[in-house]
């Protein structure tokens, strides 16, 4: 029997191994390394028996304490519509002004109201409700129909000719397609709507459509183009245009008229998400 052979200089055992002269020493493994590797595997033990660990055929073994993540998200999720309905029934009892004045109600409807918007508006109204042609934009303080939060819960339920029973309603005539203005009258009253905002490229022409304006657009617009929130009819003496503000895009309003449709959300969403979409829209910045 060989006898272990030691290293000269570190007295270590060395296990036989040499490669070109140098010798492996055959150290122990260090005390620290080897608890942690003992406290590992009496960890894992511990955890197989207590939570589900391994596959069988069909299923797995489910462990001593019956743990499962899928039941744990189950039970968040249900606490989670257990909370939301708290609130969700509180929103559809309260009137908008208890609504604005609860901190945690209000946080509640905008949270629901914007996710609302992003599904069902924003294609139409834009991601930052900014509008583009042919649609408003909601973020500012110029409305067709009206910025309270009640003007605007009805404008989302019943929407603006739509079809609905209830829907907001009002048709500008197409004067030149139904021949009730001569097209140098449809000229002559688009420079004169643009000499509202100080933007007349011919004043001749805006003076002679003046009384065309009077006889024909005041029903509507307004004395002074101001326009009329009964009747959705713009404000034609602002700088802000739904359909475009030169004398081009006036003239083409004029002959054929233009009718906007916003759907009626109402019957398609619930109540609810209505009024949340409601106080979201009256929070964006033009709210009355
Ligand atoms: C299919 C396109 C479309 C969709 C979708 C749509 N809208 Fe509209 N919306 C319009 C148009 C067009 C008008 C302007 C109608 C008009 O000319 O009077 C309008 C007008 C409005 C107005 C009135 C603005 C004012 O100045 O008085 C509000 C408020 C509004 N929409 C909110 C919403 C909300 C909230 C949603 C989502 C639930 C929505 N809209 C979805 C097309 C749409
Ligand atoms: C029966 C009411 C009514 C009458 C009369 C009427 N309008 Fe209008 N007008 C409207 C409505 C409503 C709109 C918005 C249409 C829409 O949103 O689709 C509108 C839109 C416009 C616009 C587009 C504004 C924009 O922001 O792009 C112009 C321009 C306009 N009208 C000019 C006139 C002129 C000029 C006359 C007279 C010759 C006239 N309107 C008569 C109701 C009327």
């Amino acid at each position: 029997m060989a006898e272990t052979e030691r290293d000269e200089i570190s007295g270590q055992a060395t296990t036989g191994h040499e490669w070109d002269g140098i010798k492996e020493l055959d150290s122990p493994l260090p005390r620290w390394w080897l608890m942690v590797m003992y406290a590992c595997i009496v960890w894992g033990v511990a955890y197989w028996v207590l939570y589900p660990a391994w596959p069988l055929m069909s299923g797995y073994t489910k462990g001593v304490l019956g743990y499962s993540s899928r039941g744990e998200v189950a039970a968040d999720i249900a606490a989670a519509n257990d909370a939301r309905k708290v609130f969700a029934d509180r929103i559809a009892e309260a009137d908008m002004a208890t609504i604005r004045k609860d901190q945690k109600l209000m946080e509640f409807a905008l949270a629901g109201g914007k996710s609302a918007y992003g599904d069902n508006c924003a294609g139409c109204h834009g991601g930052a409700a900014q509008g583009g042609k042919g649609y408003p934009n909601l973020s500012d303080d110029d409305w067709l129909w009206g910025g309270s939060l009640e003007a605007i819960q009805q404008t989302i339920q019943f929407g603006i000719r739509s079809g609905h029973d209830e829907t907001r309603l009002s048709e500008m005539p197409a004067f030149g397609r139904d021949e009730l203005l001569e097209k140098k009258q449809i000229a002559q009253v688009a420079q004169y709507v643009l000499s509202l905002s100080g933007k007349a490229t011919d004043e001749a022409a805006a003076k002679l459509g003046a009384p065309v304006f009077a006889e024909q657009c005041v029903d509507c617009h307004g004395k002074n183009g101001k326009g009329n929130r009964e009747l959705g009819s713009p404000n034609l003496a602002d700088a802000i245009w739904l359909y475009g503000s030169d004398a081009n895009a006036i003239r083409t309003m004029i002959t054929d008229s233009r009718k906007g449709v916003m759907p009626h959300w109402q019957g398609r969403l619930p109540d609810v998400t209505i009024k949340q979409l409601a106080i979201y829209i009256h929070s964006l910045g033009g709210g009355e």
